[in-house]
């Protein structure tokens, strides 16, 4: 069996490193119109930083797992063609700032049809709006290639940070696909891919809009998660409360559950605000402005979460930062990736360099070049947190880098500039330590 998935990114490898390495049998080839995303897939120094990542690629590369710019050939040999490509949200004409842009979605589907003579399974992998099928699928038959593909939905749920270990153990694998016959043993098929490794209960089958929606609904559960234990952080605030203590006691009730309860400065990454955005186009589109109103409000929060972070930090430095040294702590929007996409850095940087503040940002993944462009070049850049902090003002922890929880805080203290804020917008830090070396420390939804 041959597989090819079009889309070298923060899937795409991943995804396709994993099935390379529990199917030594089947010919994996991951392609992409970016040379130099391929080059770095070839090389010793991944386009990605993922845990346990490089290890597999290297064990697996040049055996049954290829990296390559051949597309075209690739597709016309695979069985099974996974689409993985951005499906980032439109920034122009109808639907702008909300619906997703699927011309990536739609160009690949013209280079299947181009290329394929014979029959293929061909697999929606990008996040999608629900229906998106239809538009594959009337692609191939403008090229009257329809009767050779089988189109099935099986998004992915990995979280960055934790592919590899989402990857190899998931919660599940959901595959929808048509019921006739021929869906029903393209889907089979997919489903014997997976359960090489996922136990067979742990792969879903629905139809295809059940799993294309499916997608989308999960990160806006998630994310709701989050943005409501940050808009309870806003209260913890007010009131002396603290969130952490209110999300372990609401956490232990077992409908409610534990995980996605920690407060922050704010979600980020590629997927919560545009598949939301997504969901919130979607339901305007089915005449359902009550619901798009609702999710809506979901990202309205995580706004305001991180305006409020930003508020605080002017209002605690005597609202005014004109010419103070400020030290950002972690630019990723979560800690073991070196993804920037959507990072509350992003936003809180540019809300301080609005004040005039002179910030210099420390992480430990994301290349200086990147946090440069994405502020500006308005930003310096250090090697350590040590350096950033020297002679600033007040620390910011963006990101919770393991790094940053063991940190010599007294050295740091000594460096700056008196009185020393620390803002912790992870809650990782010791505040009532920190107050005892002589910073005002602060954390998130903390009193
Ligand atoms: P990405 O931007 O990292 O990678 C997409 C790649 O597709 C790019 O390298 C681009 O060059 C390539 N590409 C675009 N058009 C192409 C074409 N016609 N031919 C060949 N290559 C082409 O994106 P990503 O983060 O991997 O996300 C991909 C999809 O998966 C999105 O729909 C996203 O919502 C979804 N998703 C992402 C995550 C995540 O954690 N990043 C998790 C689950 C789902
Ligand atoms: C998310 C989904 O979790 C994953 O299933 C989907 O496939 C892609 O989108 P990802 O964005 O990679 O994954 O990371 P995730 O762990 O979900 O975190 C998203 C953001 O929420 C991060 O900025 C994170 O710091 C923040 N977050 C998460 C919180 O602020 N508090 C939490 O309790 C959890």
């Amino acid at each position: 069996m041959k597989i090819c998935c079009i889309g070298a990114g923060y899937v795409g490898g991943p995804t396709m490193a994993m099935i390379a390495k529990k199917c030594h049998d089947i010919d994996v080839a991951v392609v992409d119109l970016n040379e130099a995303r391929i080059a770095a897939w070839n090389s010793d120094c991944l386009p990605i930083y993922e845990p346990g990542l490089q290890e597999i690629v290297e064990d697996r590369r040049g055996k049954n797992l290829t990296f390559s710019t051949e597309v075209k050939s690739h597709i016309k040999l695979a069985d099974i063609i996974f689409i993985s490509v951005g499906t980032p949200t439109k920034n122009y004409g109808i639907g702008a700032g909300q619906a997703p842009e699927l011309g990536y979605i739609e160009g690949c589907a013209r280079m299947i049809a181009e290329a394929c003579d014979g029959p293929k399974i061909v697999i929606e992998k990008s996040t999608v709006p629900v229906r998106t099928a239809e538009l594959v699928k009337s692609v191939f038959e403008g090229y009257e290639k329809g009767h050779l593909f089988e189109i099935l939905s099986n998004p992915e749920f990995l979280a960055e940070g934790t592919a590899i270990t989402d990857l190899e153990n998931p919660d599940r694998v959901l595959i929808g696909g048509d019921s006739t016959e021929s869906g029903k043993k393209a889907v089979q098929t997919v489903v014997d891919v997976y359960n090489r490794w996922v136990p067979r209960e742990k792969i879903v089958t629905t139809n295809v809009w059940s799993s294309e929606l499916s997608k989308l609904v999960a990160n806006a559960f998630l994310a709701q998660r989050v943005s409501s234990i940050n808009a309870i952080s806003a209260v913890c605030e007010a009131s002396g409360a603290d969130v952490e203590e209110v999300a372990n006691a609401i956490g232990m009730d077992s409908r409610i559950g534990p995980k996605f309860l920690k407060s922050s400065v704010g979600f980020g990454g590629s997927c919560f605000q545009k598949d939301i955005l997504n969901l919130v186009y979607l339901s305007g589109h089915f005449g359902l402005p009550e619901v798009a109103e609702y999710w809506n409000q979901v990202i309205t929060m995580n706004e305001y979460q991180r305006k409020r972070f930003s508020r605080k930090v002017i209002h605690s430095l005597f609202n005014t930062l004109q010419g103070k040294r400020i030290a950002v702590l972690g630019f990723a929007f979560k800690k073991d990736t070196n993804d920037t996409r959507e990072s509350a850095a992003i936003y809180i940087c540019r809300d301080l360099l609005e004040e005039g503040a002179d910030i210099v940002v420390y992480d430990p993944q994301v290349p200086a070049a990147e946090i440069k462009q994405l502020t500006n070049e308005s930003v310096k850049i250090a090697s350590s947190a040590e350096e950033a902090a020297k002679d600033a003002h007040a620390v910011l922890v963006l990101t919770e880098w393991d790094e940053f929880k063991d940190l010599d805080y007294s050295a740091i203290y000594q460096s700056m500039v008196k009185p020393a804020h620390i803002f912790d917008g992870r809650n990782i830090l010791d505040l009532p330590k920190l107050e005892s070396i002589g910073f005002n420390a602060s954390g998130v939804g903390k009193p």
